[in-house]
């Protein structure tokens, strides 16, 4: 038996390519299939029928290509059809949801040690996220699960903001600056105070600096926050299983572990955005039909 398993990663676009990066870091001794659904993307703004219905297609291709570990790196797909490709799948599938929540209750944990326990009683988290997820209140259930009151705020410029690579632009700032601006006062209206912002979507992770800059120019007031992002809790988890699945009764492989994208749309742009998402350059990227 061969040490190295072979992971899938799947999303709506090359936004997930943010946790192949995190998975890359943490197991680099796996080989990965990557599909990216661009020709249906976005997935944010679409119903739960669709979104299964899509997401499953993407199990069973994954699968035909050998995929033992299906990770759904889309946050919209995991909080609307986990189910659904738990019920139709034959290898593990992990979501990004609940290590996003493990992740927020972890940090909390933190926070409190650190301030002794004695100023820190917050339970708030503050969630951003796309439209469908945050209709599915997937990451509400989720923190509830772990003691945590989470405020979901959907965010639905932020996606194609990202995508034209405006990371640190002013106007991504300012429109980061409205949102968290306006989450606060509808979290603070339901008296929930967030000393977490937990970065529920892909695309979001590339802007983790600006939020850290837009935290610090204009709400210096409001209580400390860190920004979480579900895509490296994810890859902690995948590491787990990986070691627990795939380590015990393996051989080392002498060749290099093996790297394969493919898109439901053009490769070309997928080449050209993804290594944005994956921090290096996407040497090749094949094309999938997977339907309408
Ligand atoms: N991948 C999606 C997510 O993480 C964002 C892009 C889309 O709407 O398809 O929620």
């Amino acid at each position: 038996v061969s040490s190295r398993p072979t992971i899938g990663i799947f999303d709506s676009g090359f936004g997930g390519l943010t946790v192949m990066r995190s998975l890359l870091a943490l197991v680099p001794d796996a080989n990965y299939v990557y599909l990216g659904d661009t020709a249906r993307l976005p997935y944010g703004s679409k119903s739960r029928e669709t979104i299964a219905r899509y997401a499953v297609d993407s199990l069973r291709f994954l699968e035909s290509q050998g995929a033992e570990l299906f990770v759904v790196a889309c946050n919209t797909a995991s909080a609307l059809a986990l189910d659904a490709l738990e019920a139709e799948a034959k290898i593990p599938v992990i979501g990004v949801i609940e290590p996003g929540a493990s992740a927020a209750r972890a940090a909390r944990n933190e926070a409190m040690q650190e301030a002794a326990a004695t100023d820190l009683t917050s339970d708030g988290v503050l969630v951003l996220a796309t439209e469908a997820t945050v209709q599915s209140h997937a990451y509400a259930r989720a923190c509830a699960a772990h003691g945590l009151r989470a405020f979901e705020k959907a965010c639905p410029l932020l996606v194609p903001l990202v995508e034209e690579g405006w990371i640190d632009h002013p106007v991504t700032e300012e429109v980061a600056r409205i949102y968290l601006a306006e989450a606060l006062v509808q979290a603070g209206a339901q008296n929930i105070i967030p000393h977490t912002i937990l970065l529920g979507c892909t695309h979001y992770p590339l802007l983790q600096d600006l939020f850290e800059c837009v935290l610090l120019k204009h709400f210096a007031d409001h209580d400390p926050m860190s920004i979480l992002d579900s895509a490296e809790a994810t890859a902690q988890r995948v590491k787990q299983l990986v070691a627990e699945r795939f380590s015990s009764t393996s051989t080392t492989s002498t060749t290099e572990p093996t790297q394969k994208f493919f898109a439901t749309d053009s490769v070309e742009k997928f080449q050209r955005l993804g290594s944005r998402f994956l921090g290096c350059p996407i040497a090749y990227v094949q094309h999938v039909d997977l339907g309408g």
